[in-house]
């Protein structure tokens, strides 16, 4: 990924990105990644002090809770009517229109990515590490949907026609780029949209929500709308005149909004418990190193983190893989994002339920490589964990966590890593660390996952290059990838148009 020094401006070299892959659509020529910020550089680090400081002044500020104003069903009533009011004028703006709104848009979010990352600290527990590159994808969901509903107008014989009203529920674990995501991408198709923040962060959605508006997207075109989640979130899900729900969250979350309405239109990406394979051909550095940074990033509370290690033949026992993986992980800092040397920051909420059953009690045969501890009173700072011999179809084969703590499992050869691998209800990610390449071609033909990662971590897909989304119960209604060239396709339908004579 490139990096930019923030304070002049330049470009540091570029690097071929690892995993490019080549578009079937024509943005080739007009989008470009955004840079994440470099740390290596001084004045990058000068930047990112000055942000945590002033993330820290947030968090113990007086507007340290978001005056929330929550909506009422009068209100959602008004909001739904409004918006499909005013979804008309929005769809027959020309496409270069939209998308000059989005490129806006695109250039508003990156002007605001320190005020992004002050509330993205403060706010959600985001280090500034774990917080760039989710700025970066929020810009590129802007340009790269611009440019993508530029390629809708040039189907021939056909005219795309877009849904009038799509309502964005995005989750608390990225709260700038899956709302950014999801509002942008209904947008360039030309609909209008009310999202619906994640009552954890919805400062985040609002600062992101803004920054749309002060870049030319009409406020009756998207509308923030916040609701509990109760029956007022479902009168929202519910609502008839909603045509698109585009949900990240977990797949129980999908099956409750299905309950409340059976024939919803759902674009759900939603749960993971995704593993890395490591063969004895790895290079067990970078494996272990990649395990660590995949399963502890921004504390495990990602839907494509690292969750099991699957450890095939003479890896499982190699004192030199052991060597490097408690290395790698015992060096991760753990604390709160206001520090600068944090890399492992908090839990969004204390550890509860099946997570703290995870970090606390080991099953039967299963003993810690590196015991988990808890770093403070409520149950929010965690020292990541790792445990050895995971049985197979047991519960933390299976179950996802979403939190600081890593199984490893034995497989005897490869085949059996992959049945363990393919063996959860979810589909999101999955890795393979090999150098042999008789073994990745293998592997790539059989693992059943919507992302596939060789001989890197798996977290952090990258619009265009990495399309993102899974199989199985990893997504609902539908298996169109965001940053991915079809994505747009799930706002809206095509229709033949009469051409004259
Ligand atoms: N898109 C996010 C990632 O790839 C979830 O890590």
């Amino acid at each position: 990924h490139r990096v930019q020094n923030r304070q002049t401006g330049a470009d540091a070299p570029r690097e071929l990105p690892l995993g490019a892959t080549a578009d079937s659509l024509g943005v080739r020529e007009n989008f470009d990644n955004e840079p994440d910020t470099d740390p290596a550089l001084p004045a990058n680090r000068e930047w990112g002090r000055a942000i945590l400081e002033r993330s820290r002044a947030t968090v113990l500020g007086a507007d340290a809770v978001a005056a929330a104003a929550i909506a009422t069903p009068g209100e959602i009533e008004r909001a739904v009517a409004d918006s499909r009011a005013a979804a008309s004028a929005w769809a027959s703006r020309s496409v270069d229109d939209r998308a000059g709104v989005l490129h806006a848009a695109g250039r508003m979010l990156a002007a605001r990515r320190a005020d992004l990352l002050e509330i993205m600290a403060a706010e959600a527990g985001k280090t500034l590490a774990e917080g760039d590159p989710e700025v970066s994808e929020a810009i590129d969901f802007a340009h790269y949907y611009a440019e993508s509903a530029r390629e809708l107008e040039r189907v021939e014989g056909a005219r795309f026609a877009p849904v009038r009203l799509t309502l964005v529920v995005p989750p608390w674990n990225f709260p700038v780029a899956i709302p950014a995501g999801g509002v942008l991408a209904a947008l360039a198709a030309g609909s209008a949209v009310i999202i619906k923040p994640a009552p954890q962060v919805r400062r985040c959605a609002a600062v992101m929500v803004q920054a749309l508006w002060d870049a030319g997207v009409p406020r009756e075109v998207l509308r923030f709308v916040d609701v509990p989640e109760n029956e007022l979130g479902q009168q929202l899900v519910s609502h008839p005149a909603v045509d698109r729900v585009v949900l990240t969250g977990a797949f129980e979350t999908a099956a409750l909004f299905r309950s409340w309405r059976p024939d919803l239109p759902l674009l759900a990406e939603t749960s993971g418990k995704n593993a890395i394979v490591v063969t004895p051909s790895a290079d067990y550095d970078l494996a272990a190193a990649d395990l660590a940074r995949s399963a502890f990033g921004h504390a495990g509370q990602k839907c494509s983190a690292a969750s099991l290690g699957i450890l095939v033949g003479s890896v499982a026992d190699s004192p030199a893989f052991r060597r490097q993986l408690v290395d790698a992980v015992s060096t991760m800092r753990v604390g709160w994002p206001g520090d600068p040397t944090t890399v492992v920051g908090p839990l969004i909420e204390p550890a509860a339920g099946k997570l703290l059953r995870a970090l606390r009690d080991l099953s039967r045969g299963e003993s810690w490589l590196i015991q988990p501890r808890q770093l403070d009173d409520a149950g929010r700072l965690w020292s990541p964990g790792v445990r050895l011999d995971v049985a197979p179809g047991s519960e933390f084969h299976t179950t996802e966590y979403f939190g600081p703590v890593l199984g490893l499992i034995r497989a005897a050869d490869l085949d059996e890593a992959l049945a363990l691998q393919n063996a959860t209800p979810y589909g999101l990610t999955a890795g393979l660390h090999s150098l042999d390449a008789s073994e990745v071609e293998h592997w790539v033909d059989r693992v059943e996952a919507g992302n596939l990662y060789v001989n890197r971590g798996i977290t952090g897909a990258i619009v265009r290059r990495q399309p993102f989304g899974g199989w199985k119960r990893s997504s609902v209604g539908g298996s169109t990838k965001a940053g991915g060239p079809s994505y747009l396709f799930g706002f809206g339908s095509w229709e033949p148009v009469e051409r004259s004579p």
